[in-house]
């Protein structure tokens, strides 16, 4: 409805769908940066197409639906006939900057605190390949709890817990098993089942900084203390809530040295020690199926 002067009903939006369609977009948007990139996209391309066909009806200076009045219709020509100015009205002009003002302060505040919060969770993150010393060290068909510094430049926050027994060669090359202490659960360090040998605990120094052996009879497999889940020697899941094996670490043998490499989700493994088969994925968080219908559901797998 065109104002006019002395006309001081209220000015009544039309009724459209783009506010609809703008609010199907965000919750696209949102579904999406949990279950999909595409979803994610295209949830934004709707938010974006319909923002702007509503942001631009509200300043267009679209005609509102006439207000359900009672009033006696103007018969003032005068009225009738817009003054010479208000083309685009103050009120519509007051309007749209309060929507642009609100959308603007709305994404300053939003935008810096959702980067900070979602996106290290998708970038990349530099892997480290650690030195675990002279295979000499890894007796062979012996399990060793091994402790290292991913990262030495940030080694006490950086230290992590592999399981690591030496199977033997394969094919005339070394042979590894290096299980992950992350539990698939929701993360716990797991412990092994059975004695740990303190006193014939080992300290190596190697490249990476301080690598500590200690030589353990995991009998029983992995427990892990915090709600009962429980591994055999492969870290196949065989009780308890974890909804998949444990994670293994990528190896080489470089001059005699035991390198680890990043580490790998497993679903379960068949056979044992060198002639182990193991079901490998890419790494996915604790409580993460990484196979079967239930991986559906985690599409997306921020690196670690
Ligand atoms: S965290 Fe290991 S069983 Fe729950």
């Amino acid at each position: 409805m065109e104002e006019r002067p002395g006309d001081d009903r209220p000015q009544l939006p039309q009724p459209s769908l783009w506010p609809v369609g703008f609010a199907v977009g965000i919750v696209c948007l949102l579904v999406g940066l949990v279950v999909s990139w595409w979803v994610a996209a295209v949830g934004a391309a709707l938010a974006l197409v319909f923002g702007f066909l509503w942001a631009r009806d509200v300043t267009s200076g679209r005609p509102a639906a006439p207000a359900q009045s009672t009033d006696e219709p103007t018969t003032s020509v005068a009225a009738a006939e817009p003054e010479t100015g208000e083309r685009f009205p103050r009120s519509r002009f007051l309007e749209g900057a309060t929507l642009g003002l609100g959308a603007l302060i709305g994404v300053v505040v939003t935008l810096p605190a959702a980067g900070f919060a979602l996106l290290p969770g998708f970038l990349k993150q530099k892997g480290h390949k650690v030195d675990l010393g002279p295979i000499s060290d890894f007796q062979e068909n012996k399990w060793q709890v091994v402790t290292f510094a991913r990262d030495p430049t940030h080694a006490e926050i950086s230290r992590r817990t592999a399981f690591v027994r030496n199977n033997g060669l394969l094919n005339g090359v070394p042979s590894f098993t290096i299980i992950s202490n992350r539990c698939a659960h929701v993360g716990c360090p797991v412990q092994p089942g059975g004695p740990v040998f303190q006193k014939q605990e080992k300290t190596i120094k190697t490249a990476n900084g301080e690598v500590l052996l200690t030589p353990v009879l995991p009998a029983a497999g992995f427990i892990c203390p915090c709600h009962g889940g429980s591994y055999d020697q492969e870290g196949n899941r065989i009780a308890g809530p974890p909804v998949r094996g444990l994670d293994r670490y990528e190896f080489w043998i470089r001059n005699g040295h035991l390198i680890l490499g990043n580490t790998f989700s497993v679903a379960s493994v068949s056979g044992t020690g060198a002639n182990a088969e193991i079901h490998k994925y890419e790494l996915s968080g604790p409580g993460q199926h990484v196979d079967g219908p239930e991986s559906w559901l985690y599409p997306l797998q921020p690196p670690h």
